[in-house]
């Protein structure tokens, strides 16, 4: 399936790209976003992150083809601070995270991220880490199993997954996400494997979730994003299920609080000293309907955008 990326022209808008600004994609991915923005470039440069190392080759020709300055770090978005201050960037422009796996990642069987295919079960984002979805089912324990499934994936039926995880490896390590659709089948009963939507899409997006640690790695990029925007800089960031977009929602919501340095003195919000940053959009924004027509990966989409405000 053809990558398309999601919310193009809302996420251009938010960020609302100068041509001399320095910009940075955080989840470069195929690069449609991030040609897009270089494409808005003249003197100013554009760094862009991915830690998968098929996403950076694959669009390196795109990104080269726009004219722009542009760098491609092949890194997890923990490091942008670190990896930004290497090369003498304190602040930027703007950032955008389109967060999750790519369409190329999700439809390319070897990756192991869709039960759509009968493959090894994997879903690492970084190929080169050791942690992927087969040593989680075949060495976490029964507690830590039924955690994931129930705080990632927000599965009813954890238990008895984990349970039957439980006993299938007792008989032989689970080795493909075909394997382990099966064992998820039969912990679930008929009513709900009648129901609409695929009986595995909750596990197997728990094990993503766990295997490439995405909560934490959203938290800490959200963190260094508010530190490095300028001024007026903006960050725009792309969620794709409730447990992301709660993050960032309590994240933004908490930068844009108005601060009271001692509380023992009762002030009005108007006395308040300012916070340093503002929601761009006070509701969150999410695909329109001829985008939600023609490509499915929008449904879920949630855009929701920050800026820091000039200081005074
Ligand atoms: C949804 S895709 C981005 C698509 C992209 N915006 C486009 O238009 O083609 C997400 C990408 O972010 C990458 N990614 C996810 N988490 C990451 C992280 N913690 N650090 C760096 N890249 C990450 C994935 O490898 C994937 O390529």
């Amino acid at each position: 399936m053809e990558h398309v990326s999601v919310m193009l022209q809302q996420c251009l808008e938010a960020l609302n790209v100068r041509e001399d600004g320095i910009y940075v994609d955080g989840t470069l991915g195929r690069g449609g976003h991030a040609c897009a923005i270089a494409g808005r470039l003249k003197s100013g440069k554009l760094y862009c992150f991915d830690l998968d190392r098929s996403a950076i080759e694959e669009s390196d020709g795109k990104l080269a083809r726009t004219g722009a300055d542009y760098e491609l770090i092949l890194s997890n978005f923990i490091n942008m601070k670190a990896e930004l201050n290497k090369r003498g960037v304190e602040a930027v422009d703007g950032i955008l995270l389109d967060l999750g796996v790519s369409s190329p990642q999700f439809d390319d069987p070897s990756r192991g991220f869709s039960y759509r295919y009968d493959s090894r079960l994997d879903m690492r984002m970084d190929q080169s880490q050791t942690l992927d979805a087969q040593l989680i089912v075949n060495t976490y324990s029964y507690q830590d199993l039924v955690r994931i499934l129930r705080d990632y994936g927000e599965e009813k039926f954890a238990p008895a997954i984990a349970r039957n995880i439980e006993k299938a490896r007792t008989l032989k390590q689970i080795e493909t996400t075909g394997e382990l659709v099966d064992i998820i089948r039969q912990s679930m009963p008929a009513r709900v494997l009648n129901k609409k939507g695929h009986p595995a899409k909750q596990t197997f997006q728990a094990l993503r979730i766990e295997v490439n640690h995405e909560l934490d790695n959203l938290r800490s990029v959200l963190d260094q994003g508010l530190q490095l925007l300028k001024p007026q800089g903006r960050m725009a960031v792309i969620t794709f299920h409730s447990l992301e977009d709660e993050i960032v929602k309590k994240v933004f919501r908490n930068a844009c609080q108005n601060q009271q340095i001692d509380k023992r003195i009762p002030l009005k919000d108007s006395e308040l000293k300012q916070a340093d940053y503002q929601l761009v959009n006070k509701k969150v924004i999410t695909a329109d309907q001829a985008e939600l027509e023609s490509n499915h990966r929008s449904h879920s989409a949630k855009l929701r955008v920050i800026e820091r405000r000039t200081s005074q």
